[in-house]
């Protein structure tokens, strides 16, 4: 079998895996009782990328009409909580409908939450929003090299990219085991491929740990 056909194989079976995990009410429900916990915590002991993102967000001018904000792969969608002392309307999508259904009874916001795949996104359907935040999305998805450059091209006002994580090797997508006993997928971007990227692009970016902050030219 040649190289290529394996890889493809990999990246179709890690798709299923993927696919499969993010059904789950457990692991959502777990997710949501960490977050919960962390949440009653004093701010200086939330976790890291937590911290990261409100630099980002404290570091966007955001003008007294609110900024519309769309969470990709909000999960149980703790984010709404997060963006509470920003001037900004939140709305989350995920793909995961259990995700939506706990998120919806979870934050007294309904509204806020809808499924929806970052694939279908588009530049006509985002066209109103201002800030588009991946927490967490690019290293969960067995092509995250393909999903950092079908969302660049969205070319969004303000882009934030939580947890990036990279190789020095080519870019690679691979199991572990991890909560409950099961199996999740992870992603780790060429680490060159990925600057070079955004370099290629000549746009405004800066880097907080493991987030980026990605200004578009909308
Ligand atoms: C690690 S969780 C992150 C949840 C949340 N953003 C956070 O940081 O707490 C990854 C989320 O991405 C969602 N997801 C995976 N593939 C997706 C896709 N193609 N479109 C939208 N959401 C997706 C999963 O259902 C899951 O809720």
């Amino acid at each position: 079998m040649k190289n290529t056909e394996w890889q493809d194989d990999e990246t179709h079976n890690h798709e299923r895996i993927s696919s499969n995990v993010w059904k789950s009410e457990d692991v959502f429900q777990e997710q949501l009782q960490l977050n919960i916990k962390q949440l009653k915590k004093p701010k200086e002991e939330y976790p890291s990328h937590w911290l990261e993102f409100f630099a980002v967000m404290d570091s966007i001018a955001i003008p007294k009409e609110k900024y519309k904000f769309l969470d990709v792969g909000c999960g149980c969608g703790p984010y709404i909580d997060l963006c509470k002392n920003y001037n900004v309307s939140y709305q989350g999508i995920d793909f995961s409908p259990m995700a939506i259904t706990i998120a919806k009874k979870t934050w007294g916001n309904p509204s806020s939450f809808s499924v929806g795949d970052y694939k279908d996104l588009s530049i006509e359907s985002i066209k109103d929003v201002d800030i588009l935040h991946l927490g967490a999305l690019l290293d969960v998805l067995p092509s995250g090299d393909e999903a950092f450059k079908f969302i660049l091209n969205l070319n969004v006002k303000h882009l934030i990219l939580g947890r990036v994580h990279f190789t020095n090797e080519k870019s690679k997508s691979y199991t572990l085991k991890a909560y409950l006993g099961k199996t999740f997928v992870r992603y780790e971007h060429n680490k060159t491929n990925f600057y070079q990227e955004l370099d290629k692009r000549n746009i405004e970016y800066k880097q907080f740990g493991t987030t980026f902050y990605i200004k578009g030219r909308r």
